[in-house]
């Protein structure tokens, strides 16, 4: 099969203790995959992490950010934060962002400028919207194609996540079609744009799920929490 990007989605879970073992017993595992493996963790992982997985295919991810660049916003963490700590991606939109702290997709599209201002990779979630054009035209707002190609686009389908029931494979396979024709009219190489899949994925459907070539990415949340699976999960790939 050819080469993925392998998303884990930690959530609120795993503490600083807990990801220290995690990485090491994971960089063990992985160590003959070719796939690119990204680690979303909680911020106070992040510290941690880079010198644990330095050298290998796996980076290191944050959940979230602030779309200022700094200044009064109590809680919050802002782009050079996450830079200073070695933090390479940057997840943007998800799903339960918007449904619990009614992010929108005017905020994602101020974050997504900043994480590319800031060279922070954005993996960008999609699928929360009704329509799929009405989304990507806000939230890629003003943004280049030289931009837009170095997104890496996760749809969701709502149904999906932590329902342990994945939607059916043609409607996958038709809303990425779906994606890479909404992206074709802003970017001449958009064949080149990863855009992937995730909600659900264990190490039992994941086969089945790639059996084509149409998903370039997945992203796992609760399977992730577990290194044996997830590493089962990259290794069957
Ligand atoms: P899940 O979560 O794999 O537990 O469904 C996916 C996600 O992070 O959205």
């Amino acid at each position: 099969m050819n080469k993925k990007v392998i998303i884990g989605n930690f959530k609120m879970n795993i503490l600083p203790s807990e990801v220290i073992e995690y990485l090491k017993k994971l960089k063990e595992d992985v160590k003959n995959s070719n796939n690119e493996i990204v680690i979303c963790m909680p911020y106070v992982d992040i510290p941690y992490s880079p010198n644990i997985v330095e050298n290998t295919n796996i980076h290191i991810c944050a959940q979230n950010m602030h779309y200022e660049e700094e200044g009064s916003y109590t809680g919050e963490i802002s782009v050079k934060m996450l830079k200073s700590i070695k933090t390479e991606y940057i997840m943007l939109g998800h799903y339960e962002r918007r449904k619990y702290f009614l992010e929108t997709e005017e905020m994602i599209n101020k974050k997504i400028r900043l994480a590319l201002k800031y060279d922070l990779k954005p993996i960008v979630c999609i699928g929360s919207n009704n329509s799929l054009e009405d989304e990507l035209n806000i939230i890629l707002k003003e943004l280049t194609k030289e931009e837009i190609i170095k997104i890496i686009f996760i749809y969701e389908p709502i149904k999906s996540i932590g329902t342990g029931n994945i939607i059916d494979k043609n409607i996958i396979d038709n809303k990425i079609i779906q994606i890479r024709n909404i992206l074709r009219k802003r970017c001449d190489n958009y064949e080149n744009i990863i855009i992937g899949y995730g909600g659900s994925i264990n190490s039992d459907n994941v086969i089945d799920l790639l059996e084509d070539n149409y998903i370039k990415a997945i992203l796992v949340g609760s399977s992730s929490l577990n290194e044996q699976e997830f590493s089962k999960i990259v290794n069957s790939i």
